[in-house]
């Protein structure tokens, strides 16, 4: 491939695979970014004007879409969609952008791909299968039923199918990878694991959901990155991927692990209201994708991962300072 179309590629995730793509591979990268609250230039700096082009826009904007997807190359370049509305809370408290973005942005997509016979792999989440007991020893593999619980993860659904059904009824040449809970740099304050660092640098207290016992997969942004690239090499058309690097902790777990890091009492947080609808668990099972791709994560000590990400937020407040405020006045009216 020569050429890449990454959709969202202003996010956290989009902006830390587009820096992987141009410091790992050849490929010149096009970024279709609407640049909502989640979308930040920032995270793009630096990035060589030779090889990376920044394209502001909707991508349920078909005529923009198409006309992106008609300077590609059948033969050699590719789409990578991650632009989506991601945040769980946000998905309860006002949904539209959701379906807008996730369902009707993807199937914009998809037609412009298949129209010109484009390779396509969609970015989706483990969120799609519902949650698991926290004393199930079952992890989701890619044959787990889709029981998606919140306005998030069923529009997310929603596009997973769509590109299911593109493919087998126009052929379009598509792959989805399913990924389980990313950290590291550039993820916004609202997330979890930002929102409880920032707030220890800003000399608030880490706020936990509920009992503090729901347990997330986690995995550094890097691995999610290497993955994906792994499966656009190697990845079979048709096929859905699960990315997970083996990181099950709780949340309780998560934040004692971060107040050490910061230099606080491993009990100096408090406990809020929980989320509705909260999925208890998630837990990925990868061995189809390391089986058939040979890929495996570089980040396996997840203390060391968190221990790099403190470091970074610490380094990178002009980042962040300016989304922290709106994030906690955002979680103030929700009482969490
Ligand atoms: P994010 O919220 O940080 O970034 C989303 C990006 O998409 C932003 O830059 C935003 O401006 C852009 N965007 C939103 N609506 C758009 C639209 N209509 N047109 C163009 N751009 C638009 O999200 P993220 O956490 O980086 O997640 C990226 C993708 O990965 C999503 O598809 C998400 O479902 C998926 N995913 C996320 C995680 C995770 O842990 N964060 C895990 C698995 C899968
Ligand atoms: O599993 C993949 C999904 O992970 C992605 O599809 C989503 O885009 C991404 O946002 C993430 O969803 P979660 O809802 O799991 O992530 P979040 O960071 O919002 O919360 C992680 C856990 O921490 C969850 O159990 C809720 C809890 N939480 C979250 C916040 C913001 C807290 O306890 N306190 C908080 O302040």
């Amino acid at each position: 491939m020569s050429a890449l179309l990454v959709t969202g590629g202003a996010g956290f995730i989009g902006s830390n695979f587009v820096r992987h793509v141009l410091e790992r591979t050849t490929h010149d990268v096009v970024v279709l970014d609407k640049l909502t609250y989640a979308g930040n230039l920032a995270s793009l700096e630096g990035l060589p004007d030779d090889r990376f082009r920044f394209v502001r826009g909707d991508i349920a904007d078909a005529p923009l879409v198409d006309a992106l997807v008609a300077d590609l190359d059948p033969a050699t370049d590719a789409i990578v969609h991650f632009a989506a509305e991601s945040h769980n809370d946000n998905s309860l408290a006002g949904p539209r952008p959701f379906v807008d973005t996730n369902v009707v942005g993807t199937f914009v997509l998809i037609e412009a791909a298949r129209r010109r016979d484009i390779r396509f792999h969609h970015i989706s989440t483990d969120e799609v299968y519902g949650d698991l007991e926290l004393d199930d020893p079952a992890r989701f593999t890619e044959e787990t039923a889709y029981r998606p619980s919140s306005p998030y993860s069923s529009t997310k659904a929603a596009s997973d199918l769509l590109v299911r059904a593109w493919v087998r009824s126009y052929g379009l040449r598509a792959t989805i990878s399913g990924c389980s809970n990313n950290y590291g740099p550039y993820q916004h304050v609202e997330k979890f694991i930002p929102r409880q660092i920032t707030n220890v640098l800003r000399g608030a207290r880490p706020k936990l959901y509920g009992s503090g016992r729901n347990v997330r997969d986690w995995i550094h942004v890097e691995d999610h990155s290497s993955a994906v690239l792994a499966i656009l090499g190697r990845g079979r058309i048709g096929e859905t991927y699960l990315i997970g690097a083996d990181g099950e902790r709780d949340n309780a777990h998560v934040v004692e692990e971060l107040l050490d890091l910061l230099g606080q009492p491993r009990d100096a947080y408090d406990l809020v209201p929980d989320r509705p609808g909260h999925d208890l668990r998630y837990a990925i099972d990868a061995s189809k994708l390391r089986r058939e791709t040979g890929w495996s994560p570089r980040f396996t000590d997840f203390r060391d991962g968190l221990a790099r990400t403190v470091a970074w937020y610490r380094a990178n407040e002009s980042w962040w300072a300016p989304q922290k405020d709106d994030t906690e006045a955002r979680y103030a009216e929700l009482g969490r």
